[in-house]
């Protein structure tokens, strides 16, 4: 096995734990690539398709490591280390990713790090130039995960809340196909949001203590589209915008009240948001306008580190191999990776 340098230290991250093929190099902390390969074929399914997913992992993924050694200028002799995402994720799309990776190592004698997925979108904070300082609260809301979480340092982030059904990604997602718009639904709602207004008021969970709840509101939403089809069939289509103003208010105001709570309980106001649903032009400007109003200090990554992105599993191998912390070849792909 390779000597252990934490001078000059050249991470290889891959992520494949949905329907992103991504691979970057990190040097010293820095991303000197970030390459992604996002499957475009689910959107006709309404959804990820498990088995179409790793097979296009299957095809791209070292198309993609290939392409990011490129870019960053670096041979694969100079690598450090191999850090996959290990978990949560799609069985058949994480083990692409994962036997790559300790075939990879294996051959370069290099050590291997499995990733934690949600830890990564919370890592990816580090990749910005601005970055929080130990302890702060995440919120981390994504396609498969709502979570709010205490981190307290690189390696050390426990779970305060979390949703007890859909994810806020899936609430955006799963109320735009009710409205016939195609999968993912988030980034397009978010659009529409701005030209409409929050003129309806879909029924809103009341879950105790820091936890969410969005399949009651999803239902809220169902409903009232069932009922207003009924009096007017294109009633969808005269009122998308205000109706995804309104589903975007709704999800936005039960994830920042659980925020708020938390921020008030442990007097942390250090406040970052992590995940696909980050890049909501909506919660974004909340939460600006919650900070001003509550002088919070706020982190919002980029929205290229928003979304599933390799540079993230990068950055966190990077701090893993500064405390020491390796897997071997026994590391297995763990769809419920426990945070
Ligand atoms: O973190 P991510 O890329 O993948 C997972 O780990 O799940 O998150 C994907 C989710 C999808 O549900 C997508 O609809 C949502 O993030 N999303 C958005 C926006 N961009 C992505 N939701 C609302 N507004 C957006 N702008
Ligand atoms: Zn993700």
């Amino acid at each position: 096995m390779k000597v252990i340098n934490k001078e000059n230290i050249y991470i290889l991250g891959i992520e494949s734990s949905c329907d992103d093929t991504s691979a970057s190099i990190i040097h010293n902390g820095k991303v000197l690539s970030n390459i992604t390969e996002t499957q475009v074929d689910h959107e006709k399914y309404g959804g990820v398709v498990p088995e179409l997913a790793s097979r296009q992992h299957n095809t791209h993924i070292a198309v993609v490591v290939k392409e990011a050694l490129d870019k960053a200028n670096v041979t694969t002799n100079e690598l450090s280390a191999i850090a996959v995402t290990a978990g949560p994720g799609l069985m058949g799309s994480l083990l692409v990713g994962v036997s790559f990776a300790k075939s990879l190592a294996f051959g370069l004698q290099i050590p291997i790090i499995g990733v934690h997925h949600m830890h990564a979108h919370i890592l990816a904070h580090f990749l910005q130039e601005r970055q929080p300082e130990f302890p702060f609260i995440c919120l981390t809301v994504s396609g498969g995960h709502t979570q709010l979480v205490k981190v307290k340092a690189y390696n050390d982030m426990s779970v305060l809340g979390s949703t007890i059904d859909d994810a806020a990604g899936e609430a955006f997602d799963k109320t735009g196909k009710m409205m016939g718009l195609p999968y993912p639904a988030g980034p397009i709602i978010d659009r529409m949001a701005e030209k409409g207004k929050p003129a309806i008021a879909f029924s809103k969970s009341k879950m105790d203590g820091y936890d969410f709840s969005f399949s009651g509101f999803k239902t809220s939403v169902l409903y009232y589209l069932q009922a207003e089809v009924k009096k007017d069939p294109n009633y969808i289509e005269h009122n998308i915008n205000d109706l995804c103003a309104s589903i975007q208010h709704g999800i936005i105001a039960m994830l920042t009240e659980k925020l708020i709570k938390v921020v008030n309980d442990t007097g942390i106001k250090r406040v970052a948001i992590a995940g696909g649903v980050s890049a909501n032009k909506g919660l974004r400007s909340e939460l600006q306008r919650l900070a001003s109003l509550n002088d919070w200090e706020l982190f919002i990554p980029d929205f290229q580190y928003c979304t599933d992105n390799a540079a993230m599993i990068g950055i966190s191998g990077y701090f893993k191999y500064l405390d020491g912390i390796f897997d071997d070849q026994q590391l297995v792909a763990n769809p419920r990776f426990q945070f």
